[in-house]
């Protein structure tokens, strides 16, 4: 496969984890990093209001690792002197090689401050934040969008954003109605490719390896969200058929985690990436509510690393 070319970008592999907020943090992104296969690592979306006032919470969330996986950080907001502010903060003091646009976080807290989804409503204002943020970067520059708002527009949406010269499109084939009910809206993919000149990466409900190949023949990438945290190891498959073993990702993840948040945090954090990694790999309901109903993160880490390290032995991996 030949590369993508995104901005001043060439992508090796056509694989894109999605944002997620709460998952994607550093140990995450670290974590997939050294599994490989990824063609670009994105943030969790960061509150563009949050970066320019220095809030220490958003600078943890935008801190950033070593390696030569091109990296994106997503940004949300309304305002589009904000989003200047915090694109010039993003070139000035960060070693992103990409920006990214959040425009599909259906969230009530975010639609209704006029970011993320509202935007796909409201195109003026869409077409003023692209070109606060095209004027104030030559970045690689992505937006994320949805189908839609209430209805699919992703025509007339995916066309402005090509036309204020955005180097490439994300689009998760759903509207912000559709809300996760029904399945992901594919069939909007291959109209929409033959419509744009700049890479279209499609995103969501990939969670087979057998679905992604598939789609991966309509259009230039795919993003995969859920899927990625459930098996951080999904790009490997595509790529080489093999999977890492489960006991050393969570065996690293927990490393990685514990390198970089206080230990008040490993808690949370430890679960919050399990409700994902845990689904699909037939652990009994009971093993895994007593990890949720826990309160001891000696009693989570050490279960979870028996539970994998089982899972491995079984599987004679
Ligand atoms: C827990 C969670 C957090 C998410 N956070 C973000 C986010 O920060 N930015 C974003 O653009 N999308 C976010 N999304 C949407 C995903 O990036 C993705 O578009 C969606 O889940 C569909 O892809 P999937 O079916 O592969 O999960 C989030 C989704 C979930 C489930």
């Amino acid at each position: 496969m030949t590369s993508i070319k995104i901005g001043k970008l060439n992508i090796k592999y056509h694989y894109f984890p999605s944002p997620l907020a709460g998952l994607t943090d550093l140990p995450f992104r670290r974590l997939l990093d050294s599994i490989g296969y990824a063609g670009a690592l994105f943030t969790e979306m960061i509150s563009v209001e949050g970066l320019i006032r220095k809030n220490p919470q958003t600078l943890l969330m935008i801190k950033n690792f070593k390696s030569d996986t091109p990296k994106f950080v997503q940004l949300f907001g309304s305002n589009p002197e904000t989003f200047k502010k915090a694109v010039r903060y993003i070139n000035e003091e960060t070693d992103f090689d990409g920006i990214d646009l959040n425009a599909g976080c259906p969230v009530k807290k975010v639609v209704n401050k006029g970011a993320g989804a509202y935007l796909l409503k409201d195109l003026s204002k869409f077409k003023e934040i692209i070109r606060a943020i095209r004027s104030t970067t030559d970045k690689a520059f992505t937006v994320k969008i949805r189908l839609g708002f209430n209805s699919v527009n992703v025509f007339e949406i995916a066309k402005i954003v090509e036309g204020e010269g955005v180097d490439a499109i994300i689009v998760h084939f759903r509207t912000k109605k559709d809300g996760y009910s029904k399945p992901a809206r594919w069939e909007f993919a291959k109209p929409l490719k033959e419509k744009l000149n700049i890479p279209l990466i499609g995103n969501g409900d990939l969670f087979s390896v057998e679905t992604a190949k598939e789609k991966l023949k309509i259009v230039d990438g795919i993003m995969i969200g859920r899927g990625i945290v459930i098996n951080p190891s999904f790009f490997k498959e595509i790529e080489t058929g093999k999977r890492e073993r489960e006991d050393i990702i969570i065996k690293k993840f927990i490393e990685y985690m514990e390198d970089f948040y206080p230990e008040e945090k490993w808690l949370p954090r430890l679960k919050a990436f399990l409700r994902y990694f845990s689904k699909g790999k037939g652990i009994p309901k009971q093993r895994k509510n007593e990890l949720f109903i826990s309160k001891d993160y000696s009693f989570v880490k050490q279960n979870a690393i028996e539970i994998f390290s089982n899972i491995c032995k079984d599987m004679k991996l």
